[in-house]
């Protein structure tokens, strides 16, 4: 059987540490695309990770290219393709620029893999994965953002730190939109099975949730730049949960037709990954205050959606 095939749109941090793990795993054959002047970073990157993978026998392929031709048929995309923030940005206030990127991107996929699974990495994330879905036309089990399974992430690793227990037994969600309101779901936070709220104390959860809310920021102001090790691992666990039909449940943006009383619209939300796409989204109960906390997010959204409408 023929290796997949994976379309790296963007080949900048999170593009690079994209291909990196798809050699590491031997998940199939990347192709990193960048726009002409980026072109031989992307080749450059391409020929680093293949002689990295000299180092540990891999058979997968990576190239590095400026040519859509190159990333016909592939049989997922994820696009990071974007500019990222810079200290004292809000991911909003990319949208200007990125929206422009996000729409030759979407011509381009639905021009040379109509049939791919599509993540959305770029950011502002909700209005980014909107648009492409709009401007493609893909079938909403084809499209999903990435941002959910970050967040959560942090939220687990934070967690772990404040209980002190191993993060592998920390199991935590959040949803809404990939901005600042974005809704850490605490009442649902369990430490293998265990309530959250029988280790960590209220004052101590609410400082969670609020380090959650800015840990994008929180990076960004460190280095100067977004986060990509951990972008790039969530997305991957989308592609795997897709290629190898995991059917893992999993908070992602997806494409809502009423669920949580939202419509035309992606947000986070749990949503099962398998060979269909999005297979499922589920709606699980709430709280009063993550309700509302959900309503904030969404009209969140909905403002930057806007303004890309505007524009389209
Ligand atoms: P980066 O600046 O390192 O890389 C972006 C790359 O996209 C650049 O190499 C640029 O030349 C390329 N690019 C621009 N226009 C393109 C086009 N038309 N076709 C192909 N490539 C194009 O940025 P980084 O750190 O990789 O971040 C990428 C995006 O992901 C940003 O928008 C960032 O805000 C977002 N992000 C999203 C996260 C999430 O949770 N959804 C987390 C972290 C970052």
């Amino acid at each position: 059987m023929a290796r997949k095939k994976i379309g790296l749109i963007g080949a900048g941090n999170i593009g690079g540490e994209l291909a990196n793990q798809i050699m590491q795993k031997q998940l199939g054959d990347a192709v990193l695309v960048d726009i002409p002047a980026k072109e031989g970073v992307a080749k450059g990157k391409a020929l680093d990770i293949m002689q990295n993978s000299a180092l540990y026998g891999g058979d997968a392929s990576v190239i590095g290219t400026s040519n859509w031709e190159d990333v016909a048929g592939a049989d997922v995309i994820i696009v990071t393709a974007g500019i990222p923030r810079k200290p004292g940005q809000s991911r909003d206030d990319l949208v200007g620029v990125n929206v422009g990127i996000i729409r030759t991107v979407a011509d381009n996929a639905k021009k040379y893999c109509p049939n791919a699974f599509a993540i959305i990495v770029a950011n502002p994330l909700d209005a980014m994965v909107f648009e492409f879905h709009r401007r493609t036309g893909f079938d909403k089990s084809k499209v999903a953002g990435m941002a959910g399974m970050l967040d959560s992430a942090r939220f687990q690793y934070f967690l772990a730190d404040a209980a002190n227990v191993s993060v592998k037994d920390v199991r935590t969600m959040v949803l809404g939109g990939h901005g600042d309101q974005m809704v850490p779901i605490s009442s649902m936070c369990t430490i293998n099975a265990v309530p959250a709220s029988q280790m960590v104390p209220a004052d101590k959860m609410e400082a969670i949730i609020k380090r959650v809310r800015g840990g994008g920021g929180e990076i960004v102001k460190l280095m100067g730049t977004s986060a990509f090790y951990a972008p790039a691992t969530a997305a991957i666990q989308m592609a795997e949960s897709y290629l190898y039909d995991q059917k893992r449940l999993m908070a992602c943006a997806g494409y809502l037709t009423g669920e949580y009383g939202y419509k035309d619209m992606f947000m986070g939300v749990p949503m099962v990954i398998g060979a269909g796409g999005v297979e499922k989204i589920l709606e699980v109960p709430l709280t009063a205050d993550e309700t509302t906390g959900l309503k904030a997010s969404a009209e969140a959204v909905m403002t930057v959606v806007d303004i890309v409408k505007k524009t389209a």
